[in-house]
């Protein structure tokens, strides 16, 4: 308490402080730039999952696979919960091999990829 009448305390709100903004500048610039980063690690970019893996089979060469936007194919099943659908990719199903054959999918990334290639209006 007592300090604030020091004379080093009217020295240092004399001016504001170049370097100390700049170093705020820059640790938002760091957030900035990691932040996307980290958040695409928690779930994968769902139309780069899908050109990767699912549209092996989920873009119109098989016949039984519901293609990506097709909503008629999509509808009866997303009405299962698209929590079922992720298990089900997962465990395989029918003609689908396990995790439709995307080894470094986490089930928050098959909702979300499932979601998007559905054409359902939540993504
Ligand atoms: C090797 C081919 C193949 C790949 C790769 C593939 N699928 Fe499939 N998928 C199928 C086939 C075939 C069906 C239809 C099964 C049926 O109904 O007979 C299907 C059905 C589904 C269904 C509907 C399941 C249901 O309960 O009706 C979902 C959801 C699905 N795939 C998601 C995915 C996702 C997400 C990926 C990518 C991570 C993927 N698939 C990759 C072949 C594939």
């Amino acid at each position: 308490m007592g300090r604030r009448s020091e004379g080093c305390a009217s020295e240092r709100n004399a001016a504001p402080n170049p370097e100390r903004s700049f170093r705020k500048a820059k640790w938002l610039l760091v957030v900035g730039v990691f932040l996307p980063f980290f958040s695409a690690q928690a779930t994968q970019d769902p139309e780069a999952l899908y050109n990767r893996t699912c549209a092996a089979c989920h873009a119109g060469q098989m016949p039984q696979a519901p293609e990506r936007g097709d909503r008629a194919a999509w509808e009866p099943r997303l009405a299962r919960g698209v929590d079922v659908l992720a298990e089900q990719v997962v465990q395989g199903f029918k003609a689908m091999p396990p995790r439709g054959l995307c080894m470094d999918c986490s089930i928050e990334d098959y909702r979300s990829v499932i979601l998007w290639m559905s054409g359902s209006p939540d993504t």
